[in-house]
This record gives C-alpha cells, structure tokens and sequence, in this order.
C-alpha cells in the first residue's frame, strides 16, 4: 500500500511539472514522507494550472457594457420613508431571523500586529479596546435595543483558528452568550511560484495559505455553519470585515431596503473620497451588479463625472453586505473567480534548505466577497457616511492606520 501510494503521488507530481518535490521527498523520513503524500493527494491540479495560466491573463473591461450602479441616500431619505425601512427590517431582527458574521481569517499583512487581527487593541479613551471588542459592543448594543441576541458567526484562517478562539474565551467572549458565538475556518489554497511550482513550507508540506474573504460563502456551507444558521431560523445574514471599527453590523435601514426591493443582496457604500482613493466601486456589468477594485479600474473611468457633478463610479464597497440565506446557499455552490497577489513566500527547496526571498517569488489567490454580486440581477445600495460608517484599520501609519481609525471612532462616540 505504502510503496503504491508513493508511486502514485510521484506519478502525479511528474505529470503536473512537480519534480522539486520528487526530489525534496528523497530528504523526509517515513513519517514526514507520509503526510506529505496524503496532503498531494488532496490538491486539485487541475485547479493549481487554471489558477497559473489565469497569471498570465490581463484584466480588461469592455467600457460599453458599464453603467453606474443605482442607490438610496440614506441622507435624503424621507423620515416617513425611512420609518417604513426601519421598521420591516426590524421585524427581521426582533423575530430572530438574523445573524451577522465577521471575516477575521486576513492576515492583516499592512498592520503588521502579530496575531489575529481582531486581537488588535485600538488606543481609544486611555484604556484602548480590542477590534473584537469594538464589534461585540456594537452587537450588544442591537441586542438590547431589540430585545435578542443576534447569533454571531466568526471566520478564521485555519492558521488563526486556535489563537482566535483562546483570545476569545479568555476575555470571557467580552460579555457575549458564548452559546451564540459560532466559529468556524475558511478555506487555504497553495501557492505557487512564477514558475507554477508549489512551495513547500517549514512543516514540510506543501505552503497554503487563505483563500479570501471570498471563500466565506463555501466555508459557512462546508463548515456547517450554513446549517446552523437554517437550524435557527436564519434569514438574512450580515457579512462584515473584523477591521471596520465605525461597522454598523445591525443597519435596519439596509436590511429594510433590502427587503423593499425584494433583492436577495444589499450592500452599504460610501462616497469615494477622490478619483485616486484606493476603494472598489461599484457598477452594472452587462446588466449585473459588480465591484471593480482600485486596481482594475481605468483611470478615464475612475475620473469619470455625472449629471449631479458627482463620480460616475463613486459608491465605494465598503465590506457591509447583507445576503439571504438562499442567496448564500447558491453562491457557496459556485466557483467565484480567483485574484492573485504577487508576495514575498520563504519555502524549502529541494534539499529541505529554507530560501528567504528578497523580492516576491510566488503567487496567492484569492477570491474576493464582492465577486458573487453578479450571480445576482440586482443589489440593493444604501450609502451610507464615512464618518459613520467607515474608520477601517489596515496601515501601520497614514491613511486608514490605527491613527485614523481612532480619530474617527472617538468622534463618533462624542
Ligand atoms: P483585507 O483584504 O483588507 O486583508 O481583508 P487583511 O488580511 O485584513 O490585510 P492585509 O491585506 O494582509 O494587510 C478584508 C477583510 O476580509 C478578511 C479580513 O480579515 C478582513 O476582515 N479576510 C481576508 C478573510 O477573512 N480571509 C481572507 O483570506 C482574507
């Protein structure tokens, strides 16, 4: 059996162009020998060369076939308007058919804090709060003001799971109903060299990493949250970033938008700042909605104005989305498209030696949230305030630092 299954992962490996790991074999023992196999046999290759071909692609946008997306001003809604929102997204609440969860599985590179990212304390009022903290406040805050406890889903990397979880309980889940606190972890993919070969890590496997906030969908279906959810009755689910100190988790204005409109999706933006602001926006792509990142979007577009003297493509996605259950159901059974990243990867090569790259050597794919809103005919849009809805923390220092984000939140909370 032994002698077959090496046989046939070495097969696998020659096929695919993964000589480097024949080789690196050659340096384990049995029992690393062995783990290494059983994890080879777990990796779609076919998925690994889609994914290196697609590196090769340029991102192109056929500008005829855009138009600016359509929104609600939360501003200019009508207080009689507004009431009607507020109080059919309330009966959603109130009837315990909603839950919020929270992408925590980024790596929170820019920040440079060790450790999960939610773990960061935020230095505002003296004593200073945990992002986690600052999250939880604003759950418990809707959960006295309706009456409830809103079941709280929590998506780690595999690699922060464990680091999440003791932080957690630890701090007493902050006064949360820990039988309300649900975590669960996202996907990883491998990553590749320029070359598409496979990296191989310190622990002797081959190196994975997160598949992005876009692999929640198909984590809370695989994880068995998705089920959860359905066992409590869940209807809408609010999906929100762990980093977003001024994030509204519980907006009954959106969640009544949504319902008015009878959309399975709705998302809060906000104006973007400048034509240079490093944001996705959204827009209608033959037809659907979609959020095209910073990166990908032309310049001429990015600068474009409308009628009102405002960016044509100005609603900014600020990771404040709300999807129905079976909206969530539908988009975890497909295959959302994968960006790459071109970092900087340390890897064993083929003689079990560690190689610290000076430069960025290989690739890691990520699927974005925002790529499912074109499975969708139509989103609902609320924009929203940045100075009451948007204070991320993403820098170590400059724009949208813990700097920022403290000047922000201690204004609001004046
Ligand atoms: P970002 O794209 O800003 O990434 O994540 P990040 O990991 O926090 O920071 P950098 O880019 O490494 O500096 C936006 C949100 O998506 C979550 C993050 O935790 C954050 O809430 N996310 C991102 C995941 O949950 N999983 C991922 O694989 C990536």
């Amino acid at each position: 059996m032994g002698i077959e299954k090496t046989q046939e992962v070495i097969d696998l490996l020659e096929k695919n162009g993964q000589e480097h790991i024949i080789k690196f074999m050659q340096t384990l023992n049995d029992e690393e020998r062995e783990r290494l196999e059983d994890q080879i046999l777990t990796i779609d290759f076919h998925q690994i060369l889609e994914l290196y071909d697609n590196t090769k692609k340029k991102f192109e946008i056929k500008e005829s076939k855009i138009e600016a997306i359509q929104y609600f001003d939360k501003e200019k809604i009508s207080s009689s308007k507004k009431s009607q929102l507020d109080s059919l997204g309330e009966k959603i609440i109130t009837s315990q058919k909603y839950a919020v969860v929270t992408m925590a599985g980024g790596q929170g590179t820019r920040l440079e804090h060790t450790g999960p990212k939610g773990t960061f304390k935020l230095d505002v009022y003296g004593k200073g709060k945990y992002l986690f903290e600052i999250l939880i406040d604003n759950l418990k805050e809707a959960n006295k003001k309706y009456g409830v406890i809103i079941p709280w889903y929590i998506m780690t990397s595999k690699e922060n799971y464990a680091e999440t979880k003791n932080f957690l309980e630890k701090h007493s889940f902050f006064g949360y109903d820990k039988n309300h606190v649900i975590l669960f972890q996202q996907g990883e993919l491998p990553l590749i060299d320029k070359n598409g070969k496979l990296l191989i890590g310190k622990n002797k496997l081959i190196k994975l990493a997160s598949d992005g906030n876009g692999g929640t969908f198909t984590s809370l279906r695989t994880s068995g949250a998705l089920a959860d959810m359905k066992e409590r009755g869940i209807e809408w689910v609010f999906i929100g970033g762990v980093d977003n100190v001024l994030l509204k988790m519980a907006d009954t204005t959106l969640l009544g938008l949504a319902i008015e409109q009878n959309v399975q999706i709705a998302s809060k933006s906000i104006v973007k700042a400048n034509p240079q602001e490093k944001v996705g926006v959204f827009c209608k792509m033959n037809g659907h909605p979609k959020v095209i990142e910073y990166t990908e979007l032309p310049e001429k577009m990015a600068e474009e104005i409308d009628s009102n003297g405002e960016l044509k493509y100005g609603e900014s996605h600020i990771m404040c989305n709300l999807f129905t259950i079976e909206a969530i159901e539908k988009i975890s059974k497909e295959t959302l498209i994968y960006h790459q990243a071109l970092k900087k990867n340390s890897y064993l090569d083929e003689y079990g030696k560690e190689i610290n790259p000076q430069d960025a050597n290989s690739y890691k794919f990520e699927a974005f949230i925002f790529d499912a809103f074109p499975l969708f005919d139509d989103i609902a849009i609320l924009r929203g305030k940045r100075e009451f809805d948007f204070a991320p923390v993403k820098n170590k220092e400059g724009v949208d630092s813990p700097r920022t984000a403290k000047e922000l939140y201690e204004k609001f909370w004046n």
